[in-house]
């Protein structure tokens, strides 16, 4: 058993976007496992997007992260010692709570023990974890396309983002994406999008007035603030549209700032959907058998960046929010 944990803590709120100075490592000691407890050896730890609202001084319903204090996040372990007999040694366990560090002490009610042999581990935080499931989610849950509907998705070569655009060809739409690189759109005609817009060098609005003129059906909105305003402007008459994040307003000061084309939304019978993913969990055995169903039909690839070792986290933290990932973002620890 290690006699240390190594955690990555907030030494510094960031002033809009996150640095990798606003972190630092630490090492704490680590106890043997008292009755119902596990000690646990992270092997990935998942980077996301809503970490950055941790870092907020007045939080979110995430909470806010005192200085001084380790970051929380997703990551998948294994338990090295027990004191629990429903988890013993061996176990392949996922937390939502105890990302960014090596090890942990927990109780092991706090973890959910998974399936090893459902393929790599860092599936339960990727395919199988918070990345499908709000995938499948925005499609299924909310969208639902039917096939020939136009779909469009943004961020569409990130994590959720790739897994909502391969979903929604699966489901028959006719989809468009925009992602913020020619080599990131290219990769999504690779994975079947019909249409990709680089919104970085092209006018995403009047793109989509040309490949659209009927106006979107369906879309799933990864991004808020401006690009949510010309996903409300390009919504066909009674188009749907799904909120899954607002990653344009989470360096600013009220990343709730609503749009300010609202009603267009009455004129036009448009409805906005927000959803989050918590909502689906408890559908997780079904959400992600239909998962492993799209990737055994070859409909579904799990795309990944990875990052080498804990010291590089915050680092890949600044590199997920300025759009240097493809698909899932993970630290290998
Ligand atoms: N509702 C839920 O339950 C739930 C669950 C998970 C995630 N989410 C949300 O889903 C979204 C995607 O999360 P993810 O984990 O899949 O991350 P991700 O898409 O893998 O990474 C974020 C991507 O956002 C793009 N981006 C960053 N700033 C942008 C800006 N100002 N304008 C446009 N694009 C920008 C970047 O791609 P480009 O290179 O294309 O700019 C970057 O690669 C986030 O908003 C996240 O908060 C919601």
């Amino acid at each position: 058993m290690p006699a240390n944990a190594r955690q990555i803590v907030l030494v510094r709120r960031p002033a809009g976007a996150a640095r990798a100075g606003d972190f630092a490592i630490r090492e704490v000691p680590l106890a043997a496992p008292g009755e119902g407890e596990v000690l646990v050896r992270n092997l990935w730890l998942s980077l996301d997007p809503y970490m950055r609202l941790f870092m907020a001084e007045t939080g979110s319903i995430h909470g806010s992260v005192p200085l001084g204090e380790a970051m929380p996040g997703g990551a998948v372990g294994e338990v090295i010692a027990s004191a629990s007999e429903a988890m013993p040694v061996g176990a392949l366990v996922v937390s939502m709570a105890h990302g960014w560090r090596d090890h942990y002490l927990a109780r092991a009610d706090q973890l959910q023990a998974v399936n090893r042999e459902a393929g790599p581990a860092q599936r339960w935080l990727g395919l199988y974890g918070l990345t499908g499931i709000t995938a499948w989610g925005g499609i299924h849950g909310v969208l639902k396309p039917e096939p020939g509907e136009t779909l469009f998705v943004n961020a569409a070569a990130g994590a959720v983002g790739s897994v909502a655009v391969q979903l929604a060809k699966r489901a028959g739409a006719r989809v468009i994406a925009s992602a913020g690189s020619d080599a990131k759109c290219a990769w999504l005609r690779e994975l079947g999008t019909d249409h990709v817009v680089n919104y970085r060098t092209e006018d995403l609005g009047a793109r989509l007035a040309e490949l659209a003129p009927e106006g979107l059906a369906a879309a799933f909105d990864n991004v808020g603030g401006e690009q949510l305003e010309i996903l409300i402007d390009a919504a066909a008459p009674q188009g749907r549209i799904a909120l899954c994040g607002a990653i344009a307003l989470y360096d600013s000061a009220n990343y709730r700032a609503g749009p300010r084309n609202l009603f267009a939304t009455i004129e036009k019978h448009v409805t906005l959907t927000g959803f989050n993913a918590g909502f689906y969990f408890p559908r997780a055995p079904e959400i992600i058998a239909d998962l492993a169903a799209a990737e055994a039909e070859g409909a579904l690839v799990e795309t990944e960046t990875v990052v080498e070792g804990l010291a590089a986290a915050p680092q890949g933290f600044v590199d997920l929010m300025e759009g240097r990932s493809r698909g899932k973002m993970l630290v290998r620890v």
